[in-house]
């Protein structure tokens, strides 16, 4: 409906020939019967603000603009009469026809220090009225939106509810949050703890909230602030994160030497930071996942971020002829493993390099020629660091072009051929007659989390991008962050599912890393999988194909 009424808008705009956001002079106002319409209902409202028997007049429209929005706002400046005052004060006025809306969304003439009520720009008690309510529950689902949490919450109680006429309604409140015994998905937006029944052992916060309302945007609700403490789930010392002991025991796991105290004292002084992010990421872990030091340990994020894209991947980067891939229909297999199925070579590690891409792309061609062609060889990632001009080697790089370049190439080389050396090479050394693996073409799978496992139980393992965020200190278990470190536009690293499972009550995909044997679970990630497909942690979810 609301798609509509907008296209609706479209021809007026045009013929108004005003341009959509752009201000416009009224040159005699008080002539424009809309003007006169709009002030008329800005000095109702701003009697009734005042909440006194003298009234204000309006002396004089002294100017006016309109401007085009979703609807039309009506900027004001008006003399007006007060007892034996007489002032000019600004207003903006927001009118849309259509849904009978008027709303004066600015003033400057009451000031609120000198009014006793105070009431505008003040920050007063919010009427329960509907628009609040809106509010408060525009912000309980932006909460359950934004929470990863498998389970929907709900408020307890409301509190400290007001509202700031600011440039639109600035509502603020808190809120006391229960976990309910209802999934977080769509299907339960809206619901209460009638439909919901509390979830006593679920989690439990406290949490403030400040939505904005400007009736003249699209959406017209945002979610300005937002913060929750965790109702006690939190905590911990920090100061037993980071004993001497716990860094010699790093180095004497990684077999790390530093080579000289400088150096040692430095890498201390970054393990203890590492150590309490690591806390912080342990503490809003919703599944079964462990972080503490891992190899990268001793890494600054700068460090660390050397093997991630330093770009986020573009989601629309899509070569012509890369096709949709079919998605078997039918029953899936619950669990499915193509290490099992002799489909998956040994973990490399790509070392400092951001050449994830290129081992994403490696491990797929690798599981299609393995289940194909019934011979698992290693590829060569050095090979498309070198000779894939179109993406950057260790300077990051997507599959989706990868596949076109190999295609280009004339396939790809063995590790033992073209083997790994980490940095960029200043030529490229690729010998079509030792071409050991070709596609004839790529296909896009799916970003639909059950449709993604169809495919790969019945085709093989996938490429696919990945938020890396927390994984430096990944140790095991299933990952299941918030879903705001799942943004989908922050996808910064390329992996391969290799297959998927569950656990409890947690369903995960296995996934291949490229960071070497000894981070991870011998050197894979477990994630979480949303099943209702409501939360996309993947991307760009590719495979090749073989003629
Ligand atoms: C409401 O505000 C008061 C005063 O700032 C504060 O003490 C109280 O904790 C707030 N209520 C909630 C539920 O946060
Ligand atoms: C390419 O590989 C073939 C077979 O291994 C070899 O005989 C030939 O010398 C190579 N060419 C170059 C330019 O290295």
């Amino acid at each position: 409906m609301k798609l509509l009424v907008f296209f609706g808008l479209l021809p007026v705009v045009f013929c108004a020939g005003g341009l959509m956001g752009g201000k416009s002079n009224v040159p005699n106002p008080e002539k424009d019967d809309q003007i006169m319409a709009a002030t008329n209902f800005a000095l109702g409202e701003l009697n009734g603000l005042l909440n006194s028997d003298a009234k204000m007049t309006n002396v004089k429209i002294v100017s006016a603009q309109t401007q085009v929005v979703a609807g039309i706002n009506y900027y004001l400046t008006i003399r007006v009469q007060y007892g034996a005052d007489v002032k000019e004060c600004d207003v903006v006025v927001f009118v849309q026809s259509w849904t009978n809306t008027n709303k004066m969304t600015s003033q400057n003439c009451i000031d609120l220090k000198a009014t006793k009520r105070s009431l505008l720009g003040g920050i007063v008690p919010a009427d329960m009225d509907a628009d609040t309510k809106k509010a408060i529950s525009f912000g309980i689902e932006s909460f359950n939106q934004r929470s990863n949490s498998m389970f929907r919450s709900q408020p307890l109680k409301i509190s400290n509810v007001s509202k700031q006429l600011v440039a639109g309604n600035l509502y603020k409140f808190d809120a006391d949050m229960q976990e309910t015994q209802c999934r977080n998905s769509q299907d339960n937006m809206n619901k209460g703890f009638t439909d919901c029944q509390p979830n006593v052992n679920g989690l439990r916060n406290v949490c403030k909230f400040t939505v904005l309302q400007q009736v003249w945007e699209t959406p017209q609700w945002k979610l300005t602030d937002f913060s929750c403490n965790q109702g006690g789930l939190l905590g911990g010392d920090s100061h037993d994160l980071c004993h001497l002991a716990h860094f010699t025991k790093f180095k004497t796991d990684f077999n790390k030497n530093y080579e000289t105290t400088q150096e040692e004292k430095k890498r201390f002084k970054v393990f203890c930071d590492n150590m309490k992010t690591a806390r912080k990421i342990q503490d809003v872990e919703r599944g079964t996942a462990k972080y503490g030091p891992t190899i990268f340990a001793d890494m600054t994020a700068e460090e660390f971020g050397l093997r991630l894209n330093p770009k986020p991947w573009n989601l629309n980067v899509r070569p012509d002829n890369m096709l949709d891939a079919d998605i078997p229909q039918g029953p899936v297999p619950t669990s499915f493993d193509w290490r099992d199925h002799g489909a998956v070579t040994a973990v490399k590690n790509q070392g400092s390099c951001g050449s994830c891409w290129a081992f994403s792309t490696t491990g797929n061609i690798e599981g299609q020629w393995a289940i194909r062609r019934q011979k698992l060889l290693s590829l060569s990632e050095q090979e498309l660091v070198d000779c894939d001009k179109v993406d950057q080697g260790c300077n990051g790089g997507l599959p989706s072009q990868a596949y076109e370049a190999i295609m280009k190439l004339g396939g790809l080389e063995t590790e033992k051929e073209y083997g790994y050396k980490g940095y960029n090479e200043k030529s490229c050394y690729f010998n079509k007659t030792e071409v050991a693996a070709k596609i004839s073409g790529s296909v896009k799978i799916s970003q639909n989390e059950v449709e993604i496992a169809a495919w790969l139980a019945k085709n093989g393992p996938i490429s696919i991008g990945i938020n890396a965020f927390a994984m430096q200190f990944y140790m095991g278990g299933i990952s299941h962050p918030w879903k705001i470190f799942c943004n989908p536009t922050k996808l910064d690293h390329g992996v391969l599912i290799v297959g998927y499972g569950v656990e409890g009550s947690e369903p995960y995909w296995i996934i291949k890393n490229s960071w070497g044997p000894s981070w991870g679970e011998k050197g894979y990630y477990r994630d979480v999988i949303y099943c209702q497909g409501y939360y996309h942690v993947l991307c760009c979810v590719f495979s090749g194909l073989l003629s």
